[in-house]
């Protein structure tokens, strides 16, 4: 059996359909990752991954990193189960490792709004890293009100919903092997 991508997909009452295929996923990952690897050589950078939406991209994208490197995970949550964000951010996990004075990679799903990254920027700040680099697999540029600080974006993408890919929509979806867009007003 293979991975799990249709061509259409409808979750609660929604439908979507793919946008960015398996291919060119792992392509352009594989190019940050192998700027990262450049970046980072002989820095041993931790990751940081942004629970639960990012744990597909940041497995991938570690993979085409050839250098030491640790990992770490945080947890937020804005969303709920809605298509729209809260306006508030809550920190659901904590960060184990001890990050001051070492290089971090924060990994994120997507930047919407931004208020997530503004916060954990903020947040990961306050323990005094040696540098503090964002990623991020998707990023919807026209719906971002907070300024928020990105150092690599593998897709701009429009402003609507999407998922698959680690990707949910009310924790739905994220096992799908690629990224799904909301047909809204197109026909499906
Ligand atoms: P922000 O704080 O508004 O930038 O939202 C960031 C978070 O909202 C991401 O980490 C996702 O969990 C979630 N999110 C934003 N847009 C989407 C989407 O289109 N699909 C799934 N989750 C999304």
């Amino acid at each position: 059996m293979g991975q799990y991508l249709p061509e259409k997909i409808n979750v609660k009452g929604e439908s979507f359909r793919i946008y960015l295929t398996q291919e060119e996923i792992q392509q352009r990952i594989k190019q940050i990752g192998k700027q990262l690897s450049t970046k980072f050589q002989d820095k041993r950078p931790i990751f940081i991954g942004v629970l639960n939406g990012s744990y597909i991209f940041l497995a991938d994208l570690m993979r085409y990193v050839n250098i030491p490197c640790e990992v770490d995970f945080m947890k937020l949550s804005s969303y709920g189960d809605e298509k729209v964000s809260s306006g508030q951010v809550h920190d659901l996990k904590q960060i184990d490792a001890d990050i001051q004075d070492r290089h971090v990679i924060i990994v994120e799903d997507i930047v919407d709004t931004g208020l997530s990254m503004k916060y954990l920027v903020e947040k990961l700040k306050q323990h005094q890293p040696a540098s503090l680099t964002v990623v991020t697999l998707l990023h919807k540029a026209e719906s971002t009100q907070h300024d928020v600080q990105i150092d690599f974006t593998a897709f701009k993408i429009p402003n609507l919903f999407v998922l698959g890919y680690g990707l949910d929509f009310a924790q739905e979806g994220r096992n799908l092997g690629q990224i799904y867009i909301q047909t809204a007003g197109e026909d499906s």
